[in-house]
């Protein structure tokens, strides 16, 4: 607790970053993955193949923008380092981690960016989705393959009082209509483009009590318009002893394939 309390206080980071909370959970998602790396480990595995077979295939190999790269556990950087020409990780917040490994390649930057746009002050009735998710391309230019890491259902789950549902429906917004559109703006600036994409997201969450019986199963991304994952896996996110109560986090993982016409149903 101690040595995320000091990271969490040393760590450069904007304020929007800090005040909205994503400089905590980034510094307790890289803690988690410290402690878990033996149930993570498959998942990591699975993420990390994926990546690299999409990106050996991508034929132009210049730029690699990897969206929400965070500690950069799911992301083989030192290959993509060694494939592209230029690597752009771009995150509100990127923990000491992904600090320390991007210090090791002189072809890989560091992007500070809220791809929610929140610090124009937040989402309202003239808030887009459509063009505040795709504001990032404007901010470091054309690239050649997109990689979206267990991401997208992160979206909508802005730490921090401001956004919680009561912030949002204050606001005028529907927090389930919100949540939707945002993720459906991501995946189709994901298709849209320009360049490749690849998306690897969770599209299932089991909770499980102490005893190991489900307690729910809900779908983040029920409301998204999406072809069936291309393959799939499962992550246990929060291993017993990791939530209050004895509770454990199952999650299924997918691969997505965007741009090819056949999957898309
Ligand atoms: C589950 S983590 C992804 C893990 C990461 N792919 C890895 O390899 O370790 C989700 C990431 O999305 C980032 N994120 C969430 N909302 C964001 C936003 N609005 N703009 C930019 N990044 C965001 C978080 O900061 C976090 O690093």
């Amino acid at each position: 607790m101690l040595r995320e309390a000091i990271a969490a206080l040393t760590t450069p980071a904007t304020r929007h970053a800090r005040r909205l909370g994503y400089v905590h959970e980034g510094i307790a998602i890289e803690a988690r993955f410290r402690r878990c790396y033996t149930d993570w480990d498959p998942h990591i595995g699975r993420c990390q193949r994926t990546i690299l077979s999409i990106a050996a295939d991508c034929p132009q190999k210049g730029r690699v923008a990897v969206l929400g790269s965070g500690p950069l556990c799911d992301i083989p950087l030192p290959d993509l380092a060694g494939i592209f020409h230029e690597v752009l990780l771009i995150d509100i917040f990127h923990p000491p981690r992904a600090r320390a490994l991007a210090r090791r390649f002189a072809n890989v930057r560091l992007v500070d960016h809220d791809l929610l746009g929140f610090e124009g002050g937040g989402p309202g009735p003239g808030h887009n989705p459509a063009v505040i998710l795709a504001a990032w391309r404007k901010k470091v230019g054309a690239v050649d393959l997109t990689i979206s890491a267990n991401l997208l259902a992160q979206l909508p789950l802005v730490p921090g009082k401001a956004w919680d549902d009561e912030g949002l429906r204050h606001r005028g917004l529907d927090p389930k209509t919100w949540a939707d559109r945002i993720m459906q703006a991501h995946v189709d600036d994901l298709r849209n483009g320009p360049g490749r994409s690849c998306l690897i997201s969770e599209w299932r969450r089991r909770w499980y009590d102490r005893d190991r019986h489900l307690i729910e199963a809900t779908d983040p991304l029920s409301g998204l318009t999406l072809p069936p994952p291309r393959e799939s896996w499962s992550w246990m996110v929060a291993p017993p002893g990791e939530l209050p109560g004895g509770a454990s986090l199952s999650v299924e993982v997918g691969r997505f394939d965007l741009s090819d016409p056949l999957s898309t149903g």
